[in-house]
């Protein structure tokens, strides 16, 4: 375990369990109304998870990324800004975006409204991790890998500034990393 990290709440085989899992529901459901999704990763925390999640996908899915941040602070608010658009065009398009974390919520229904407006035909949603109970907007993912307490995590994707985002599992650090 790394030095700064005070306890594992997901590990790296439950992780890779779970995408296993959550690749075949993808799969079958997508399957059976003769759909192919695009999918969309949110950079940079969901490349971890989009790498392990593509490998259990049975479907000649392709997937484009985009960078998207809130306007103000640590805190994500209303409005995103996009840093990093598609490179291909959704008009029609089934889109599973994939996230890392839904936590407000306010991202990804503000991305969801964006590629609706851009034509997408459908946008579901697959996130590795769910915090619902900081929920602030009614919004659900319609994959989740697990859920995790009020607490920040890092790890698979995920990071404090800028850190921690190659560890295997998903984790908590230890409080004295951030004094
Ligand atoms: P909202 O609030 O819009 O935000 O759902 C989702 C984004 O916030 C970041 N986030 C976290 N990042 N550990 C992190 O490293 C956390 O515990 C955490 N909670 C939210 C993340 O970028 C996510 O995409």
């Amino acid at each position: 375990m790394h030095k700064d990290v005070k306890k594992v709440l997901v590990s790296q085989e439950a992780i890779i369990a779970r995408c296993e899992e959550l690749g075949k529901q993808i799969s079958d459901e997508y399957r059976k109304i003769e759909s192919t999704p695009l999918l969309v990763a949110l950079l940079k925390g969901s490349v971890p998870f989009l790498a392990e999640l593509v490998k259990h996908i049975d479907l000649d899915i392709q997937f484009d990324f985009m960078d998207v941040s809130s306007y103000e602070g640590t805190e994500s608010i209303g409005d995103i800004r996009v840093d990093k658009d598609l490179d291909c065009s959704v008009k029609g398009i089934d889109i599973l975006l994939v996230e890392d974390i839904v936590d407000t919520g306010r991202t990804l229904l503000e991305v969801t409204k964006l590629l609706k407006n851009k034509g997408a035909r459908d946008v579901k949603v697959v996130s590795l991790l769910d915090k619902p109970d900081r929920r602030v907007v009614d919004i659900k993912a319609d994959y989740v890998g697990f859920e995790v307490p009020n607490e920040f995590v890092v790890g698979f994707g995920l990071d404090f500034d800028q850190k921690y985002r190659n560890l295997p599992y998903v984790g908590v650090l230890k409080d004295e990393v951030y004094q």
